[in-house]
């Protein structure tokens, strides 16, 4: 060997990273708490875990958080591979269950948010082992030295894993990015950590809905089971509606394409509004939800696709959420991420994602638009009775007012001779709309606007029902009919009751 050396030219350096800066630097992936911890559990799932506890404990600087599963554990050899940066190649073949793809994920997500990183696992058959990763103790050490003493923060979660027939726990102590310096008395500190911990409860119960849905995966955070969120409202009185499941075939994987549009929210009680907004809201809500193996990755996103140019998030297609469900033999060809949190569709399938999500956006348009379209109000044999008509005029849109309207009826009929003023008096409503500020206002204040007659007295709604009743009845309907025919007649048809008091 050394006369090898001396005679043929030296074609490489050995250089092995700093384990401390290179660690270090890892830890800067850009990891939220939620999404860490998230990481961590899919572990537990790959993993066969049937129940998974996740505890953060409060004690200031001592404070820790645990992830214990019953899933099938480790070997030592795999407890000491799993612990190594790059513990598999992101190209080799996985079960098509497995939620993983880097090698990476425990080391990268955990390090995200502590300093400490002890692993203990043990199988069926095998005794329970420990390794720890200790950034403090790689400070000006050249090798990476994976420990093999516990920190005294998992102290109790071996005690319970030691217990159990069989699992895995992950500890995380010296918990630098969430808690820093704060003494276990520091009430403001604590009230963090408590904040935290209802952030990490809302993003685990949307991202593993599926599995507490059907069952497969029991989840607590501190003692407590997380109850899941689904995002597409298919239980309840008023069920959203949705799209029949299509698969889009490419290469050898595929994606499953549904739609749902949900109700709007006058057919909801305020309860079920507040319920179904999601972690960001109505409008942020809106858009694909992508699943990789029942996991959700990315939700509340276009993911770039539109035409002309990409959608953006906008208000009046708020009611608009899309499943996908994607394989994880095409891992590369979405561009997933280390963290789970970017997916991005392959060019093969963009066109038809579009074509399809254009038809759910515009269904969800028009149920937003057309306030009361679904709802509380009885069911009404005759087509309503709109005020304002959308209609497209030498190819653009523009919006008039329906002149059959029955309060438009009424007016013109009061005034015989005037027919050319209020003509004029309907023209200049209709080309003056101020579309583009309603537009503005409603996509600022990402409020909903006040519907009909809101703020306005029950004694002014009702004396305007009755000048269409009496028009309707001058005009040779009986009295009964007419009344009746509110119900169908906007927007009075949003005042059953007051209809009922004529
Ligand atoms: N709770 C656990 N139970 C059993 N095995 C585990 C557990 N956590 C991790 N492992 C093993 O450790 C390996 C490394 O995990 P890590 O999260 O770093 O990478 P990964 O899951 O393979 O890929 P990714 O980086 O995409 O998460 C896993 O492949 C798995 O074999
Ligand atoms: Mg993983």
């Amino acid at each position: 060997m050394q006369n090898m050396s001396r005679t043929s030219p030296r074609e490489y350096d050995i250089v092995p990273p700093e384990p401390a800066a290179l660690i270090e630097s890892l830890r800067s992936v850009g990891y939220t708490l939620p999404a860490a911890v998230a990481d961590i559990i899919d572990n537990s799932i790959a993993a066969g875990a049937k129940n998974i506890r996740v505890t953060f404990h409060w004690a200031g600087k001592e404070s820790y958080v645990l992830i214990l599963d019953d899933g099938c554990g480790m070997t030592e050899d795999e407890l000491r591979n799993a612990m190594k940066p790059g513990s598999r190649n992101p190209l080799e073949e996985r079960r098509p269950e497995d939620l993983g793809r880097f090698g990476l994920g425990l080391k990268t997500a955990s390090l995200s948010q502590c300093r400490n990183l002890c692993v203990a696992s043990k199988t069926a058959k095998g005794a329970l082992n420990v390794r720890t990763w200790d950034l403090d103790a790689l400070i000006n050490c050249p090798e990476w030295r994976l420990l093999l003493q516990p920190p005294s923060a998992a102290g109790a979660a071996i005690k319970k894993l030691e217990a159990m027939p069989k699992g895995s726990a992950v500890i995380w102590s010296a918990l630098d990015r969430l808690i820093g310096d704060e003494q276990a008395g520091d009430a403001v500190a604590h009230a963090r950590f408590n904040d935290a911990i209802d952030h990490v409860r809302e993003h685990l119960g949307l991202t593993f809905h599926r599995f507490l849905e059907d069952r497969s995966v029991k989840l607590f955070l501190n003692e407590k089971s997380v109850p899941p969120w689904n995002p597409f409202m298919r239980d309840g009185r008023t069920p959203s509606s949705l799209t029949p499941e299509e698969f889009i075939q490419f290469g050898k994987s595929g994606v499953t394409f549904q739609g749902f549009v949900l109700p709007h929210k006058d057919a909801l009680t305020e309860e079920e509004f507040q319920k179904n907004r999601g972690p960001r809201g109505w409008t942020a809500q809106q858009g694909f939800y992508v699943y990789r193996n029942k996991r959700l990755l990315v939700y509340g996103d276009w993911l770039r696709l539109g035409r002309p140019s990409a959608w953006t998030r906008e208000e009046h297609y708020r009611l608009a959420r899309i499943r996908l469900d994607i394989l994880n033999d095409a891992d590369a060809e979405w561009h997933l991420d280390v963290k789970k949190s970017t997916a991005r569709p392959p060019v093969l399938i963009r066109e038809r994602l579009t074509d399809l999500a254009e038809n759910v956006r515009a269904n969800a348009r028009s149920v937003f638009a057309h306030r009361g379209k679904y709802g509380r109000r009885p069911p009404t044999t005759t087509n309503t009775e709109r005020p304002w008509l959308s209609v497209v005029r030498e190819n653009r849109r523009v919006y008039s007012i329906n002149r059959d309207h029955p309060t438009v009826q009424a007016v013109m009929s009061a005034f015989p001779g005037k027919s050319p003023e209020l003509t004029a008096l309907l023209r200049l409503l209709e080309e003056t709309v101020p579309v583009e500020q309603i537009w503005l206002d409603t996509a600022e204040q990402s409020r909903d606007h006040a519907p009909p007659y809101a703020g306005i007295e029950f004694t002014i709604i009702k004396a305007d029902m009755r000048r269409v009743v009496e028009f309707l009845v001058k005009s040779g309907i009986n009295r009964a009919t007419a009344i009746e025919r509110l119900r169908s007649i906007e927007p009075f048809d949003r005042y059953p009751k007051l209809i009922n008091e004529l």
